[in-house]
């Protein structure tokens, strides 16, 4: 019988590319989504939909029942949301749901379905970003969620490792998907404006942070490189810790950054902001 994998944030973007791309190598595919309307699209591709929010622990347990049966081989934990903008006029709720969503959703995703997973000796690939190795200003809450997740994906795979259960952390760079589109529009929503005085800065970050949203969202690397990734983390026989998914100019940087002195980092990160 063919090995079921269950992708979180199935719904487009990565997830969908990942879960396409398993449902074509033959796994049965889950994909985890929040509305009807995408499991229908998920069908046409081969993917069984499960209605399945990651903040919503009943909706967990019923996605677990649902595979108890069967079993799971693998969980893609890649439901994400991008929160971002300058920290000062970040609301704390909007903070919050970036570590709801993609570091509190991911751990309860994976202690949902642990039980199934170390019956199959399986895997778990969480999905976290470039933002989780260096943090860019106006990425703040996006970028703490990430390096949370960094954390999170070291202490689980030792952890899990008598069990036979591998922990997998994918970090990609941009990739073009909607999640930066998704975001502009919901900074617009939650941003606080800026206090007196503030204004010619907050305006140029703002500014910056558009346009560098829509560059990543027109030159990112397309999802199924992401998908690839996923692929062989769940396919070869001795997993990496980490697959770093990026162009290679970008994957050197982010490299180089973590590298250099606190003090040169900031300059040239400072540049890169205009300020
Ligand atoms: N795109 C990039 O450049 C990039 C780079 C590095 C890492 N990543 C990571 O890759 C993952 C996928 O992002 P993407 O770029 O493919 O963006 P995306 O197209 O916006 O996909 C995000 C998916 O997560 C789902 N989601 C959000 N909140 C959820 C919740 N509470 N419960 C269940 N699902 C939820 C969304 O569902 P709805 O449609 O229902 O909102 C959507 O299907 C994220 O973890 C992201 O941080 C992306």
């Amino acid at each position: 019988m063919a090995r079921a994998v269950l992708v979180t944030g199935a719904g487009s973007g990565i997830g969908l590319a990942t879960a396409h791309l398993l449902a074509q190598r033959g796994y049965r595919v889950y994909g985890g989504v929040r509305r009807e309307e995408d499991g229908v699209r998920l069908r046409g591709l081969g993917v069984e939909p499960l209605l399945l929010d990651v903040t919503r622990e009943e909706d967990l347990l019923r996605a677990r029942e649902a595979l108890a049966e069967e079993g799971l081989y693998a969980l893609v934990a890649n439901a994400g949301v991008a929160v971002a903008g300058p920290l000062e006029l970040v609301p704390l709720p909007a903070f919050r749901e970036a570590l709801e969503v993609n570091v509190l959703g991911a751990f309860a995703s994976v202690k949902a379905f642990l039980p199934l997973l170390r019956r199959s000796q399986g895997r778990v690939v969480l999905m976290g970003s470039v933002s989780g190795l260096v943090a860019l200003p106006l990425m703040g809450p996006y970028a703490a969620s990430k390096f949370a997740l960094e954390a999170l994906a070291d202490a689980l795979r030792v952890e899990l490792l008598p069990f036979g259960v591998r922990v997998v952390l994918v970090e990609p760079g941009s990739v073009a998907t909607p999640i930066w589109e998704r975001s502009l529009r919901r900074a617009e929503g939650y941003l606080e404006p800026p206090p007196p005085g503030t204004e010619g800065v907050y305006g140029r970050y703002l500014e910056t942070a558009r346009r560098l949203a829509q560059r990543s969202a027109q030159r990112g690397l397309p999802p199924e490189r992401v998908a690839q990734a996923v692929r062989e983390a769940l396919e070869t026989p001795h997993p990496k810790a980490r697959y770093l998914v990026a162009h290679p100019a970008r994957a050197r940087e982010t490299l180089l950054l973590r590298l250099l002195p606190p003090g040169l980092r900031d300059r040239l990160v400072a540049r890169f902001l205009g300020a």
